[in-house]
C-alpha cells in the first residue's frame, strides 16, 4: 500500500494506455492517493553526526520540516540516521528507509563511490533521491531523472577564503609578512582527503592569493579529516618545527581552524598567524567576533535544508520539481557561499 500511494503520485509512473480518467479513478479507490492522506515521510542518512556542520544541517532540516508542516497543513515525518561514517551502515540505514515506504530520501553520503547502488535501489522503489553536502559523480546524478544534488561550489569557497587573505595582505603586509620576505608561508589544515571540499579548498584558496599577485610558499599540509582535535594536534607539530615562520592557517573548515586556534592558546595573540575557515558555525563566528578566527566563509546549511525540502514536497505532490527550486541541468541545486569577516559578522549572528 506505501508503495502505491508513493508510485501514483508522480508524473514518471507509467500508465498503460488506458483512459487516464479510469486509471485515476481506480488508483484513488485502491489507494487512497488522490487525497494524499499519509503523511510526507522523508528518510536523511546523514554520513556522521559527529561532524559540526553536519548536526546542525540535521537541525536545520527538523526546523524545516515543522516550519513546512505548519505552512502547509500536511504531516511530514523525518526520519534521520547517523552513518557513523560506515558506508555498509549506511546501506542497512537506506534500505530500512525503502522499506518503511519513505517517500523521498535525502542522502549524505559516506563515500561518495557509493552513490550509484543507492541509486539503483531508489530507482527500483520509485522513490526519489536527493543527495546532499557530498556531491557524487555527473554520471551517478544522471542515472535516473528523480536524482538531484544539493549544495554549494567548493571552487567558490575556496576562492572566497583566498580572497580573504589576499586583501588581508594587501591591507596590513607589514604585519602579515613577518619576516618580511614579501612571500606568504602557510599552513594548510585539509578535510577528509578525496573529498571535493577538501580538494578544491586547498587548490582554490591557494590560487586566489596567487591570482592576485602575490608569492606564497606552503611549509605544510594535512589532513586533520574535518576534526577540530585532530587539527590541534597537527598544529602544535607545526608550531615546534615552524614557530612564528608560519604566517597563515588556510584550513578547509571551522572546526579545524578551531582546532588551530586551540593549539595557539597558550602564545600572545600579537605572535598568532592569520588563521581562515569555512562554513561560518556557531562557534566559528564567536571566534571571529574575539578577533581569533580572521574569517570563514559562509556554507549555507539553511538554505540546503530549505531547497531539499522544497524539492521533497515537489516532487511528493507530482508537481514539477523546477518550480520549486532553481534548478541546474534538471539534477543540481547550487546554494551561494558567502565571505565572512568581523565587517560584515552582524548580518551571520543574526541568522
Ligand atoms: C563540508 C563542510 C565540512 C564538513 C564536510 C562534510 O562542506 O565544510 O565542515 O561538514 O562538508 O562532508
Ligand atoms: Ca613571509
Amino acid at each position: 500500500m506505501g508503495r502505491k500511494t508513493k508510485n501514483c503520485s508522480f508524473p514518471s509512473c507509467r500508465l498503460p494506455a488506458v483512459s487516464l480518467a479510469v486509471w485515476l479513478g481506480a488508483l484513488l479507490v485502491l489507494s487512497g492517493c488522490g487525497g494524499k492522506d499519509h503523511s510526507l515521510r522523508v528518510g536523511a542518512a546523514l554520513y556522521t553526526q559527529d561532524d559540526t556542520f553536519i548536526s546542525a544541517m540535521a537541525q536545520n532540516l527538523e526546523g524545516i520540516v515543522r516550519e513546512a508542516e505548519s505552512e502547509t497543513g500536511k504531516k511530514i515525518t523525518l526520519f534521520i540516521a547517523d552513518g557513523k561514517s560506515n558506508q555498509s551502515t549506511q546501506m542497512d540505514q537506506v534500505d530500512r528507509f525503502l522499506a518503511r515506504g519513505c517517500d523521498v530520501l535525502c542522502v549524505n553520503l559516506v563515500d561518495r563511490t557509493a552513490a550509484a547502488v543507492i541509486a539503483d535501489k531508489a530507482e527500483a522503489e520509485g522513490v526519489p533521491l536527493i543527495f546532499f553536502n557530498r556531491q557524487p559523480v555527473a554520471e551517478d546524478i544522471q542515472r535516473w531523472d528523480r536524482i538531484y544534488y544539493v549544495g554549494a561550489d567548493a571552487k567558490e569557497s575556496g576562492a572566497l577564503q583566498g580572497a580573504l587573505v589576499l586583501e588581508a595582505w594587501e591591507a596590513d603586509r607589514e604585519t602579515l609578512d613577518r619576516n618580511g620576505d614579501g612571500v606568504l608561508q602557510y599552513v594548510m589544515l585539509e578535510g577528509e582527503p578525496g573529498h571535493q571540499d577538501s580538494l578544491l579548498r586547498t587548490e582554490y584558496s591557494i590560487k586566489a592569493v596567487t591570482d592576485g599577485g602575490v608569492e606564497v610558499e606552503k611549509l605544510a599540509n594535512e589532513t586533520a579529516n574535518w576534526n577540530r582535535a585532530q587539527a590541534a594536534a597537527r598544529t602544535a607539530q607545526w608550531l615546534e618545527e615552524f614557530g612564528e615562520g608560519i604566517e597563515v592557517i588556510f584550513s578547509n573548515n571551522d572546526d579545524m581552524a578551531l582546532g588551530a586556534i586551540d593549539a595557539l592558546s597558550n602564545m600572545p595573540r600579537s605572535r598568532w598567524p592569520l588563521i581562515v575557515g569555512v562554513d561560518a558555525t556557531a562557534p566559528a563566528l564567536e571566534a571571529v567576533a574575539a578577533g581569533q578566527l580572521y574569517g570563514t566563509v559562509h556554507n549555507d546549511g539553511i538554505g540546503q535544508a530549505q531547497a531539499m525540502m522544497a524539492l521533497a514536497l515537489a516532487l511528493w505532490n507530482g508537481e514539477d520539481p523546477a518550480q520549486a527550486v532553481d534548478l541546474w541541468e534538471g539534477h543540481y541545486v547550487w546554494l551561494p557561499y558567502r565571505a565572512v569577516t568581523l565587517e560584515n559578522l552582524e548580518e551571520f549572528l543574526a541568522e
